[in-house]
């Protein structure tokens, strides 16, 4: 994307590769890239990036289309997208105004206390339920920049909920591994399951989900408040009574989704603007990027163990002062010193170019005990140019197992994402910091980071992805391949990535597609790293590029790590 001299071969070989990729301009879809000029919508499931293309097409804008693709992700994509989850969308509106960031993260209900859970505490069932804060979001959100009714945007997913859609085999296969798991869960077995679950889905087969449906119907006649207040709220706390939960029908009637100043940094002349805390990705990312803005990485090359390494390095920083300070800003003071460029400089001058440096050197003032992946990213723009970059999610796949018995839908596990336990941090990534322990009403502390890249006050990147703490540095490779590395959408989406969270101190790399080289992986373990190949693929970061300021073309890159579709016109 710079336009420096070091960079014109490079871009003239990316330029035939998309030519040759990309034979027409007007929604032209390839195997890869989709081509746009007037709106596009890069998200998990083809049918949730139809319906927000068709929002953009009737004259909605990138928010309108952002509603309606979240409500349709919760019915067709229901391993992560949710009504009864939360997040964060990143808002580039096209009048020149600030970029804001939606929040609506869950939050500890009231009776919650900082001990209630122990390390061997189950992921499932209703106790590990934070109060939803998905529907609360998407309203805020629409009330601010929404120009189609809200009712219109809900209405594609009622229709979807209330007539079936077929099943592809993406989530056969997902739904028929959780149901072989879920014994303990009925109401998800009588709600999933083919044939009350005795029966194992196929692609091809028919999914209604009528329960569902009508508590869509309800938030699209009533607003959040169809969600917070009366019959489902009612369902909500009968489910935590029955079931030794703790939400009320206060801790709904109070739930507040907020707007807040994104995180911005800059990186080689781009602005870069990502969520802030609750959310640990905005701060984390640009702390990165400005240790890394210290070395030519572009010289060293994308695929060298020299910038593999100095990654692995920005990333053990980051994730270190992750744990240190951050947490819900209502309730912790966070540094703003972590995101400045003098404190990035003293810590990239602390890295030695040939060696690793010990997580533990770094873990000084952190006393460590001795040891005794759903969310989903999608990126819209309309043709004015206003930008939606939402990451969402229920934490686990299919979040705590626990369908509202008459109402449909999934709750969240995200009390997991806070510090379970008081001063326990340890070598295996527990952490136990003050910053993140449970306190009533409090945000867990996320890892989401949905981004928008700009310059000179032109969009020019929209990403993000899920995959817990690996989602940071997931983004961290996806604009460092666009802005220093200077590949097209597909292969910044698609290049190999890997991950590095402090402790437990190792680099795990993903297997997914072209491999790095031997050589590679030599030389960083030359340095003293723990090399890991992890089994499965890093994140699913569904990614628009706009091609450059002058032609205004919007490139949409699914990530087919998991499932993806993008949608333009
Ligand atoms: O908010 C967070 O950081 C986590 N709850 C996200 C979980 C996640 O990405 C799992 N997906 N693979």
């Amino acid at each position: 994307m710079q336009s420096t001299p070091r960079h014109a071969s490079r871009r003239l070989l990316a330029l035939a590769l998309f030519l040759a990729a990309v034979t027409q301009v007007d929604a032209a879809e390839t195997a890869g890239v989709v081509a746009a000029k007037n709106g596009l919508v890069v998200s998990a499931t083809a049918v949730s990036s139809e319906i927000g293309r068709d929002v953009l097409k009737r004259g909605g804008n990138a928010v309108d289309a952002a509603v309606a693709t979240a409500f349709a992700l919760a019915v067709v994509h229901p391993e992560a997208g949710n009504i009864g989850g939360g997040g964060f969308m990143m808002v580039y509106p096209a009048d020149g105004s600030p970029p804001e960031c939606i929040e609506y993260r869950e939050t500890a209900p009231a009776a919650a206390t900082q001990t209630m859970f122990s390390a061997e505490d189950s992921s499932y069932g209703p106790k590990i339920v934070g109060v939803p804060g998905t529907v609360r979001g998407l309203a805020l959100a629409h009330r601010r920049y929404g120009r189609l009714p809200w009712s219109e945007l809900a209405a594609p997913a009622v229709k979807l909920a209330a007539d079936g859609f077929t099943i592809d085999q993406y989530l056969a296969d997902s739904l028929n591994s959780l149901l072989a798991e879920s014994g303990d869960f009925p109401e998800l077995l009588r709600v999933y399951g083919k044939a009350g679950g005795i029966q194992p889905w196929q692609a091809g087969d028919q999914l209604a989900l009528p329960d569902l449906a009508r508590t869509l119907e309800r938030i699209a006649a009533q607003g959040a408040d169809g969600f917070y207040q009366g019959p489902v709220a009612e369902k909500i706390v009968t489910q935590m009574r029955d079931g030794g939960g703790l939400i009320t029908r206060e801790d709904l009637a109070d739930y507040r989704a907020h707007v807040r100043r994104p995180i911005h940094g800059t990186y080689r002349g781009y602005d870069i603007y990502g969520p802030p805390p609750p959310s640990s990705g905005g701060v984390c990312l640009i702390e990165m990027l400005n240790i890394l803005e210290n070395f030519d990485l572009d010289k060293y090359g994308r695929d060298s163990d020299d910038t593999w390494h100095l990654m692995v390095e920005a990333m053990r920083r980051a994730f270190r002062d992750r744990a240190v300070h951050l947490g819900d800003p209502d309730f912790v003071e966070i540094p703003e010193f972590l995101t400045e460029k003098e404190y990035a400089r003293r810590l990239a001058r602390g890295i030695d170019l040939r060696r690793a440096t010990p997580s533990e050197e770094l873990a000084a003032d952190i006393p460590l005990v001795s040891e005794g992946t759903h969310t989903t990213h999608f990126s819209v723009i309309d043709g004015r140019g206003m930008a939606v970059s939402n990451t969402y999610t229920l934490e686990h796949s299919y979040g705590s197992r626990v369908v509202v018995r008459g109402a449909g839908f999934l709750l969240n596990d995200e009390m997991g994402d806070f510090n379970w336990v008081p001063g326990h941090t340890d070598r295996e990534g527990r952490i136990g910091t003050a910053a993140n322990l449970i306190a009533p009403g409090k945000r867990m502390l996320s890892s989401q980071t949905p981004v928008i890249v700009a310059r000179e006050g032109q969009v020019r990147l929209i990403t993000g992805s899920p995959g817990g703490r690996t989602i940071i540095n997931t983004v961290l490779a996806v604009v460092l391949n666009v802005i220093e590395f200077e590949m097209d959408a597909q292969a910044a989406v698609d290049a190999p990535r890997f991950h590095h969270g402090w402790f437990p101190d190792q680099v795990t790399v993903e297997r997914f597609g072209q491999a790095p080289s031997a050589g590679l992986l030599e030389g960083l373990k030359n340095r003293g790293h723990d090399v890991v190949l992890a089994d499965s693929p890093q994140g699913s970061a569904h990614t628009i590029l706009v091609r450059s300021a002058g032609d205004r073309t919007f490139l949409g890159a699914a990530d087919y790590r998991r499932t993806g579709h993008a949608s333009g016109y």
